[in-house]
């Protein structure tokens, strides 16, 4: 159990990070005490945002002396709630978002050093600077923190090919809970002094430390791109067409996203100034990008040949490739707005699953059938990243619904019947967003005996006294 901080703790976070730092205003905190989604509501002792990491060992030691709760906090985009504090209060809430400086920019080592705060639309546009990127985009790019990043083990829209954040944290700078100082920023491509902290830390959703800085991998810049957007029948022509794909063109396919008919509609309807990339419906809608370095030849001749062929063999309906960059955000701007529009289109149950990439065509098609089927009147809503084995597996209450009232009654029972639908496959319950508060009870209800003492136990071992985010990602015991 935790404390809530007395006033000498309370003083002396004051004094230690000054007014730009602390505040117990409720008008200032409030913004702060809710999920994107707004669906979980919680309040804090105090707010500290510390800008250095002196000032994160400071407070992390004050807490862990009144053992107090701390609740590690970069854009609040999380999808799980994971940054979100309890509804009890006593927790501080430590947003991160004062650290934002970039550290370094190494193109010899194709590295960034880039502090935890560190917004990621920031460190895309500083690698642009030394002719590299950093090659990890999601929708909530303009607010998602490096910090959350790893945090979270984020995956994003160019998994396919560069993996997710544990793929491209080369080093990490952390704060653990005794407030000791882990140094492991050093970029080294070989290091095997033992357990690995660094991947221990990325994806721990803030229950054994404080990122404070990581070293992050950069890559080449992109010298041109090819952004198509294809109608298609169904997934299982959708990951042929992927495998086609990358059978021609090597590792140039970046980007294969997901979207069915009803996905776009939601889309076009609630965001302002979208429109359809083609005419006429198609069941299923794919974003497609592919990328060259500079010099090399630009990929969109070969890529218009290859979905022509496509065309012929009957393997796509209609396909559009963007004839300038503007239209290429325009197509990127369809698929990155499906969360914003579903928060607009009202609740749903959200999932976030993985089965193994060849079983998700079935998956998707099967699904759907039992859901609708099972619960009258839902609407199953799956999009997203096709090519990782990953999808928004949504379900949306029926049309008539009081959407907040089904979502409380039906929604876990949802949730559990989607859930097993996946395990049966072999799949994951959470793929890219973590468990968070959001899927902890499901979490705990799925999770092996065997995954779960390995949790508890490293939880107990660095962070004896449970003050990390307490009641995220370890089911309780
Ligand atoms: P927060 O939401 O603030 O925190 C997330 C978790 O990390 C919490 O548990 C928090 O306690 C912890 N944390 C934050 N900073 C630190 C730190 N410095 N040290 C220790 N713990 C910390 N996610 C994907 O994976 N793929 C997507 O495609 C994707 N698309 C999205 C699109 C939209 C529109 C939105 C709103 C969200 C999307 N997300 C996606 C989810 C979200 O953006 C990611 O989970 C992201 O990594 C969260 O970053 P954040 O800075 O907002 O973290
Ligand atoms: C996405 O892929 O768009 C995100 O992960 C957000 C979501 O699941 O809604
Ligand atoms: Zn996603």
């Amino acid at each position: 159990m935790t404390c809530v901080p007395d006033a000498t703790i309370l003083t002396a976070l004051a004094e230690i990070l000054g007014p730009k730092g602390f505040t117990t205003d409720p008008a200032a905190m409030q913004p702060w005490l809710s999920d994107w989604r707004d669906r979980v509501h919680g309040q804090a002792a105090a707010l500290v945002s510390p800008a250095t990491v002196d000032e994160v060992q400071q407070i992390v030691r004050l807490a862990a002396q009144g053992r107090v709760a701390l609740v590690p906090q970069g854009g609040n985009t999380s999808m799980v709630a994971g940054a979100t504090p309890s509804a009890q209060g006593g927790a501080l809430l430590l947003s991160m978002r004062r650290m934002n400086k970039i550290r370094g920019l190494s193109p010899d080592d194709n590295v960034a050093v880039a502090e935890a705060g560190v917004v990621l639309s920031d460190l895309h546009a500083a690698a642009e600077t030394v002719d590299r990127r950093f090659p990890l985009s999601l929708g909530a790019k303009g607010s998602a923190t490096i910090g959350g990043l790893i945090s979270t083990n984020a995956g994003g829209t160019q998994v396919l090919r560069f993996g997710t954040m544990r793929a491209l944290v080369v080093g990490i700078e952390a704060v653990l809970p005794d407030g000791g100082r882990f140094d492991g920023l050093s970029a080294l491509r070989k290091d095997n002094r033992g357990y690995d902290l660094r991947q221990l830390l990325i994806g721990a959703e803030g229950t054994l430390g404080i990122v404070t800085a990581a070293s992050l991998r950069l890559v080449s810049a992109v010298g041109s791109r090819a952004v198509a957007w294809v109608g298609l029948a169904d997934p299982h022509a959708a990951l042929r067409l992927l495998r086609r794909l990358e059978s021609a063109t090597g590792d140039a396919i970046e980007s294969f996203e997901a979207m069915p008919a009803n996905a776009l509609a939601m889309v076009l309807r609630h965001i302002p100034g979208t429109r359809a990339p083609l005419q006429g419906q198609h069941g299923w809608n794919i974003l497609i990008e592919a990328t060259a370095p500079a010099g090399a030849a630009e990929p969109s001749e070969r890529l218009t040949a290859l979905l022509a062929d496509a065309a012929a063999d009957g393997l796509i309906e209609d396909a559009a490739i963007a004839s300038n960059e503007a239209q290429a955000e325009a197509f990127w701007k369809l698929r990155e707005s499906i969360a914003e529009a579903e928060r607009v289109d009202g609740p749903a149950a959200k999932h976030d699953i993985s089965v193994p990439v060849s079983a998700m065509p079935t998956f998707l098609l099967d699904a759907r059938v039992a859901v609708e089927q099972r619960f009258t009147g839902s609407r199953v809503l799956g999009f997203g990243h096709l090519g990782d084995g990953n999808i928004h597996f949504n379900v949306q209450p029926p049309v008539d619904a009081d959407g907040k009232r089904w979502l409380a009654e039906e929604g876990p029972k949802v949730s559990s019947f989607v859930h097993d639908l996946v395990a049966a496959r072999g799949g994951s319950m959470s793929a890219e967003h973590g468990i968070g508060q959001l899927k902890l009870a499901e979490f705990a209800r799925t999770i092996d005996p065997v995954r779960l003492g390995a949790l508890r136990a490293i939880k107990q071992a660095i962070d004896p006294q449970g003050i990390m985010n307490p009641g995220k990602l370890i089911p309780a015991g």
